[in-house]
């Protein structure tokens, strides 16, 4: 038995307050019953609905993929070009990606039918680490690291600290690989950071979401998170500390 606002959170529909909010409205039926009790707890077996209509009570299901370049971090394409989705063996969830990645860029993404799930990591305040590897042209100096690990202005806004480290140096071809560690999602920001500096991004791979990794998955491949991983993210969401 779990909490109807619980319950209606985790379907995506509203977080938890809001949910409660739409109890007390009326708006929340329970087997047919307007329901305004916010204690209410309900089976899988109870038929909840929401403004009249009926949510799906699937299994909560978590995955890690190590999505390929080139594919595009979504269900769907409306022009048919491959989505994260076709890579993931048959099951009969419906999840979608928790944030997304670059169509060029590779690496650790998480999927989920767990609404409240993905709005907890994706919430900005929360903070969580994700490390990227990326191929740059050119060497940056070590003052263009510090730059990066301070703060550079993009056009929406100054990026958050973050932690730079020069892997290696081609001095022949005047190519890089630069790990860099950032708790922000704004719109393809690594890419701009490193293009903010002179040196554009050539490939990038995110490496590292908190504290999961890809280890033993090869580009298109999946697993599915264990409970003990879900429930350590949710805590390091929730209380924005440690495990990273
Ligand atoms: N930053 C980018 O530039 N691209 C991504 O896909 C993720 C972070």
């Amino acid at each position: 038995m779990e909490r109807l606002q619980k319950v209606i959170a985790q379907a995506g529909i509203a977080s938890r307050r809001k949910a409660e909010e739409l109890i007390a409205e009326g708006k929340v039926k329970v087997n047919g019953k307007i329901v305004r009790e916010l204690g209410t707890k309900v089976s899988a077996n109870d038929k909840v609905e929401v403004n009249e209509i009926p949510l799906e009570r699937e299994e909560k299901i978590y995955i890690l993929m190590y999505k390929p370049r080139g594919v595009i971090s979504a269900v769907k394409d409306d022009k048919n070009r491959k989505v994260v989705i076709d890579f993931l063996p048959e099951i009969k969830e419906r999840v979608y990606p928790i944030g997304r990645l670059d169509y060029d860029t590779s690496g650790l993404l998480l999927l989920t039918n767990d609404g409240e799930f993905a709005n907890l990591l994706m919430h900005p305040r929360y903070e969580i680490n994700k490390t990227y590897v990326a191929k740059i042209k050119g060497i940056p100096s070590r003052q263009s690291l510090k730059q990066l690990e301070k703060g550079v202005k993009l056009e929406d806004g100054i990026t958050a600290p973050a932690k730079a480290k020069l892997l290696s140096a081609d001095k022949k071809t005047q190519k890089s690989i630069v790990e860099l560690t950032i708790h922000e999602g704004k719109n393809r920001q690594v890419r701009r950071m490193f293009e903010a500096i002179g040196h554009p991004v050539q490939k990038l791979k995110r490496e590292r979401y908190a504290f999961l990794n890809l280890h033993s998955l090869n580009a298109g491949e999946s697993r599915e998170l264990s409970p003990h991983e879900v429930k350590q993210l949710r805590a390091l969401a929730e209380t924005g500390t440690g495990l990273q």
